[in-house]
């Protein structure tokens, strides 16, 4: 075992924090803790985490649910993407795997959503096979240990950083040498300011030696984040109000929302409103006349920030589109929708 290894093994025997996913090496649930911790912080998943295996503790029960339903308990999560391959790979492993996850990297890899960061971490986790798991705050916590100036993000940094987790993985002690990098990279090698006095490793860390911690990892430097403006319809009638469904790819791929355009610079409202009628009428099939501004909403996603201005709307003709549906105005939680429409959504309800 290398120092570096013994180290940290040695500091996660006394600090590994207690996470509801490390009381068990169930696979299903240890993949479903993964996948949704990829982009998430821990404290945000943990409930998350416990209501999903409460209502599908097996990877039977999620594979039998709607997508519509799978969406609505991942609601708030965000890349919803992860929860519609979830559901996917779980039909999958029914159909080809007997309902069983399979304890091969390879096969983990050919499950939808499944990449090489999830694959390793199942594979190390829930079946103590001796694969390395490097998601960005491990290759930071690598970076660092072993000065790598290669951009993180650049096919030849991916190369030397798996390759260095592998050679320092201790035999049969990879679920817990992952898992402690991870509580390193969280707790102690952080982005910015890492506390490196009370770092176990620090006496075998270059970049300490070196006084560069704060400037690795290198990364792609961040273009500007557009911002786009959206004026979105509240159409009611009797009750209820109309909304569209999100196509199933891509972007809050099969969540629902309120039929909305994206806008040019349009200079006041009125020019606002004419583009609105004229978008959801090319978009949705939908005749409406805008009527009264029921305020903006804004979000930040991580590569863009949007504003959406909401009117409400009269209708005056609808099309045949199927990806349109009036929902009564008291079952809108029942509608997965992104955090801009649910801000919509809880005005309307309540207004
Ligand atoms: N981040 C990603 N996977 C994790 C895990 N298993 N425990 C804690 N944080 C994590």
């Amino acid at each position: 075992m290398t120092d570096m290894a013994r180290l940290l093994l040695a500091w996660y025997r006394h600090r590994k924090r207690t996470l509801p996913w490390r009381s068990t090496r169930d696979p299903y649930a240890v993949w479903v803790a993964e996948v949704m911790l990829q982009q998430t912080r821990v404290e945000t998943v943990i409930p998350y985490f416990e209501h999903w295996m409460r209502r599908f503790p097996t990877v039977e029960a999620l594979a039998a649910a709607s997508e519509q339903e799978v969406l609505s308990l991942w609601e708030g999560l965000g890349y919803y993407s992860r929860a519609r391959n979830l559901h996917r790979a779980a039909r999958v492993v029914m159909e080809r795997h007997g309902g069983k996850l399979p304890a091969d990297v390879d096969a983990l890899r050919a499950l939808p959503g499944i990449g090489r960061y999830t694959a390793g971490a199942i594979a190390s986790i829930a079946f103590g096979l001796d694969e390395p798991a490097l998601d960005g705050n491990q290759k930071r916590v690598l970076a660092r240990l072993f000065d790598v100036r290669q951009r993180v993000d650049s096919a030849e940094g991916e190369r030397l950083l798996w390759s260095l987790a592998r050679e320092h993985l201790p035999p049969g002690k990879a679920a817990e040498y992952n898992q402690a990098l991870m509580d390193l990279g969280a707790s102690i090698c952080t982005p910015r300011r890492p506390d490196c006095t009370a770092c176990p490793l620090r006496e075998v860390c270059r970049a300490h030696a070196l006084g560069v911690q704060e400037a690795l990892p290198v990364k792609k430097p961040k273009g500007e984040t557009p911002h786009y403006v959206h004026a979105a319809a509240v159409v009611m009638r009797e009750g209820r109000v109309l909304l569209a469904r999100r196509p199933s790819q891509g972007l809050l791929g099969g969540l629902w929302e309120f039929p909305n355009a994206r806008l040019a610079q349009v200079k006041d409202d009125a020019e606002a409103a004419r583009a609105l009628e004229d978008a959801l009428e090319t978009g949705y099939g939908l005749g409406v006349r805008v009527g009264a501004s029921l305020g903006s909403f804004r979000h930040a996603y991580s590569h863009f920030r949007v504003t959406v201005y909401a009117f409400r709307c009269a209708l005056l003709s609808t099309g045949e589109r199927t990806s349109l549906e009036w929902a009564a105005v008291g079952a809108l939680d029942g509608y997965p929708m992104g955090r801009v429409d649910r801000q919509i959504a809880r005005w309307v309800d309540g207004g």
